[in-house]
C-alpha cells in the first residue's frame, strides 16, 4: 500500500512539473506609472487622467534590457498606452511602468497624442519597434474617439520616430479593429509588416521599402460561427472576432516566410506563404495558396501566437483552458495529439494575451484576466497581471514540441521512472519487482500523456 501511495505521489509530482515550464518574473495587482513626481500623480488621479483600475496590460515585447508593455486606452484614465520596464532593475516584482518613448508622446491635452492606443508591438532584428496603433480611445466607454489606425516605427537605439504610417481610408472599414502585427525582417531595407483586422476580416500588408500598404481578404480570416462561445473563470460570453493570431516562420530558400494564422473565434490553424501576401493581385488570384492545417480541438480558441524561427515551434494561447500550448511546424499534421502543453494554471494563466520569443531564445508570456475585467470586476487586492519567461529549450523540454528526437525523450523518461520506482520499491519492500502492478503501469501511462497532449 505504501508503494502504491509513493507511486501516486510520484505521479502528482511528474504531472506538476510537466505543467510548469515557465518562470513567473513579474506580477501586478494594478498598474502604476513612474511619474515625474508624486504631485503630478495626485493631480492626474484627481482629474481622472489616471484611473488605476482602468489599465489593462495587453501586449509585451522584449528588446535588450527593456520589456515593453502596451496598455490600450479601452477605458478612460490611461495616461500612457505604450510603456516599458527595465529588466535590470530587480528591486521589485511589480515595477512601475515607464512611458515610451516619453510622457509627451502620450499627452492628450492638445488633441491626438502621437501614440494613441496600441494593443501589440514587435521589435525587429534591425532594432526597430513596430507599433500597431489601433487608434481608438475609450472603446469600452460611451464617448469613443476614433483616429485612423497606423503603424509607428521607432528606432530603438535612439528612441526617435522613424515613420508614422497612417492606414489609407479604403483599407480601414467601419468595424475594423487592428490588434496584432507580425514583422518579416529578413531584409532590414525590404521589411514587411502584417496587421490583422479582427473586426472586418483582413490583413493590411505594409512594405517598408515602398512605404505603401494594401489590404488582403480571405474566407479563412473569418470567425467560425460554431466557435464563438467562450468561458473564462465563470464568465460566459460570445465573441465573433476574426483574424487574430499571426506568426511568421523562418524564411525559406527564396526568403519567403510562412504566415501561421487563426481567427479568435475558431479552433483551426491556417497557413500561407508571404509570397502571396506581398502582392495583392497574386493573393487574390491564388485562393488555394491559403491552407487549413487542422484543429486544436473543442474549446481550444486561441488569441496570440508566435513561431520561434530557430526551433520552428509555434506557441499559442488557449484562452478557455488557461493554458499556453505548442506545436512543431515540422510536423506533417496539426492534430490534438501532437500539441504540447507549456503551462496551464487556473489562477496564474487566466487569459494569456501575448506571446513572444526574443532574439536570445527566451519565450515571454503575459496573462491579464481580461474577460473578468470586461464582464465583471478585477479584485485589486489580488494579483491580476503576470509576466512569465523561460528559455525556449527549457519551455519545450519534455513536451510534444521538444526538438530532441521523440523516441530518445520517451526512453529517457521511461528509464527515469523505472529507476525511481525501482529505488522506492527497494526501500519499501526490498525483494519485490517494481513495474509489475497494473496501477504503476497506469500511472506511467498517464505520466507519458503530458508529453503528448494539452488536455
Ligand atoms: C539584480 O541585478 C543585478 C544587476 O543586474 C545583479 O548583480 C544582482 O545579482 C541581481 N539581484 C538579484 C537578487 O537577482
Ligand atoms: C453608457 O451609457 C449607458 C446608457 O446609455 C449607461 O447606462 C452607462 O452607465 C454609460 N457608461 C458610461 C461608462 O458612461
Ligand atoms: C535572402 O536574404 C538574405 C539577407 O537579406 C540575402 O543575403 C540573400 O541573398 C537572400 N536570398 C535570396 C534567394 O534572395
Ligand atoms: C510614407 O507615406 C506617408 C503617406 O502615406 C507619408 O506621409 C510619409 O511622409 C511617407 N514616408 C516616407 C519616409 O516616405
Ligand atoms: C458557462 O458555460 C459552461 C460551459 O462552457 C457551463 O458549464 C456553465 O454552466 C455556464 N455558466 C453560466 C453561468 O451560464
Ligand atoms: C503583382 O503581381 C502582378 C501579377 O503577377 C504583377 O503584374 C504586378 O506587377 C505585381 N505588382 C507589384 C507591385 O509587384
Ligand atoms: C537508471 O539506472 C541505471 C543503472 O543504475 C543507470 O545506468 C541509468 O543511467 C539510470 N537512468 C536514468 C535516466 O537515471
Ligand atoms: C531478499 O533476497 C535476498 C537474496 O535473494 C535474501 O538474502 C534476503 O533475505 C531477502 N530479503 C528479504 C527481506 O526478504
Amino acid at each position: 500500500m505504501r508503494l502504491l501511495w509513493s507511486l501516486v505521489i510520484l505521479q502528482v509530482v511528474y504531472i506538476g512539473t510537466c505543467m510548469e515550464q515557465l518562470d513567473l518574473l513579474y506580477e501586478w495587482k494594478q498598474l502604476d506609472y513612474q511619474w515625474p513626481s508624486e504631485e503630478v500623480r495626485n493631480t492626474a488621479l484627481a482629474s481622472g487622467e489616471f484611473i488605476p483600475g482602468n489599465g489593462m496590460p495587453m501586449g509585451i515585447e522584449r528588446h535588450r534590457d527593456r520589456l515593453f508593455i502596451t496598455v490600450p486606452r479601452w477605458r478612460n484614465g490611461v495616461p500612457a498606452s505604450l510603456t516599458y520596464i527595465n529588466l535590470n532593475d530587480n528591486s521589485t516584482k511589480s515595477p512601475a511602468l515607464i512611458p515610451y518613448p516619453n510622457w509627451a508622446a502620450h499627452d492628450m491635452n492638445n488633441g491626438k497624442p502621437t501614440i494613441v492606443s496600441p494593443f501589440r508591438v514587435r521589435a525587429d532584428k534591425c532594432n526597430r519597434l513596430w507599433i500597431l496603433d489601433n487608434g481608438k480611445i475609450g472603446n469600452l466607454e460611451n464617448d469613443t474617439v476614433k483616429y485612423p489606425p497606423a503603424i509607428l516605427i521607432y528606432d530603438l537605439l535612439t528612441d526617435t520616430l522613424l515613420r508614422n504610417y497612417v492606414f489609407p481610408d479604403d483599407q480601414v472599414k467601419e468595424e475594423s479593429g487592428f490588434a496584432n502585427i507580425a514583422v518579416e525582417d529578413v531584409d532590414c531595407e525590404d521589411t514587411y509588416a502584417y496587421a490583422g483586422d479582427l473586426g472586418k476580416p483582413g490583413i493590411v500588408v505594409y512594405s517598408w521599402k515602398k512605404n505603401e500598404s494594401w489590404r488582403i481578404t480571405h474566407h479563412y480570416f473569418h470567425p467560425d460561427p460554431l466557435a464563438c462561445d467562450f468561458s473564462v473563470k465563470g464568465h460566459n460570453f460570445s465573441w465573433t472576432d476574426a483574424l487574430f493570431g499571426l506568426s511568421l516562420s523562418a524564411p525559406n530558400a527564396d526568403n519567403y516566410s510562412t504566415l501561421y494564422f487563426h481567427p479568435m473565434a475558431s479552433y483551426n490553424e491556417f497557413a500561407v506563404s508571404t509570397e502571396y501576401l506581398r502582392n495583392q493581385t497574386v493573393a487574390d488570384a491564388n485562393f488555394n495558396a491559403f491552407k487549413l492545417l487542422g484543429s486544436r480541438g473543442p474549446n481550444a480558441q486561441s488569441s496570440a501566437s508566435f513561431v520561434d524561427p530557430k526551433t520552428g515551434v509555434l506557441f499559442y494561447s488557449l484562452v478557455n483552458l488557461n493554458a499556453v500550448a505548442c506545436w512543431r511546424t515540422t510536423n506533417k499534421e496539426y492534430l490534438m495529439k501532437n500539441q504540447g502543453r507549456i503551462y496551464m494554471d487556473d489562477e496564474k494563466m487566466i487569459y494569456p494575451t501575448d506571446i513572444k520569443v526574443d532574439y536570445e531564445e527566451n519565450l515571454w508570456v503575459l496573462s491579464n484576466r481580461m474577460p473578468i475585467w470586461m464582464y465583471g470586476k478585477l479584485d485589486s487586492n489580488d494579483v491580476n497581471f503576470r509576466v512569465f519567461s523561460a528559455p525556449v529549450l527549457s519551455a519545450i523540454s519534455h513536451t510534444a514540441c521538444d526538438i530532441t528526437p521523440r523516441s530518445d525523450i520517451l526512453d529517457k523518461f521511461v528509464n527515469k521512472i523505472k529507476n525511481v520506482t525501482v529505488n522506492i520499491a527497494a526501500k519499501v519492500k526490498p525483494n519485490s519487482s517494481a513495474i509489475s502492478s497494473p496501477i504503476s503501469l497506469l500511472t506511467l501511462t498517464i505520466s507519458l500523456l503530458c508529453f503528448i497532449s494539452v488536455y
